[in-house]
């Protein structure tokens, strides 16, 4: 908890330095803040996994329910990674919900259960789901 603590300042005390420093030079400040998304993508998921998990889901029946950039039966990747943070409680919330189905959020059409998967696995699509943030074509509907 302390140590998580004393993380978090550095962290934060890292962002604020960084952004001040680039108002001082007036810089854009796009460049560095990318790079620390980049950096906080890097510690949840590894280029890896987001690969392993956009295989699994072309080998799965996800395809068929899901669109890149189209909303078909299911709602468009694109538009659930605008959605969640990339943080592990969306990767923890969103593979429960595919292994156990479930309906309401993005309308009243269920997705069905897939049980046989693991949660390895899941972990793994969501990661690569969640990667397409800012990728997906514009004018993605959300
Ligand atoms: C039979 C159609 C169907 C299939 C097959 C399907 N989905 Fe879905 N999916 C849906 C529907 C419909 C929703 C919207 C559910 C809702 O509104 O809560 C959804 C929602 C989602 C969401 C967002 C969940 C949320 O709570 O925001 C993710 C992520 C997802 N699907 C991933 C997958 C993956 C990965 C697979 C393959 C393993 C898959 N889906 C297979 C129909 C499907």
């Amino acid at each position: 908890m302390k140590l998580n603590f004393i993380f978090s300042s550095v962290f934060i005390g890292f962002l604020s330095y960084g952004f001040s420093t680039s108002a001082q030079t007036k810089k854009p400040v796009t460049p560095k803040k990318a790079v620390v998304v980049a950096a906080v993508k890097a510690l949840i998921a590894t280029p890896l996994e987001i690969e392993a998990g956009k295989l699994l889901i072309s080998k799965s029946d996800c395809m068929a329910c899901h669109g890149i950039d189209n909303k078909m039966v299911g709602p468009s990747y694109g538009s659930v990674s605008e959605k969640y943070p990339f943080n592990m409680a969306s990767v923890a919330n969103l593979s429960k919900k595919i292994i156990n189905g479930g309906s309401g959020v993005w309308g009243t059409v269920p997705m069905i259960p897939h049980a046989s998967l693991s949660q390895e696995d899941a972990d793994k699509m969501v990661k690569y789901i969640l990667s397409l943030r800012g990728k997906a074509p514009s004018g993605v509907p959300k």
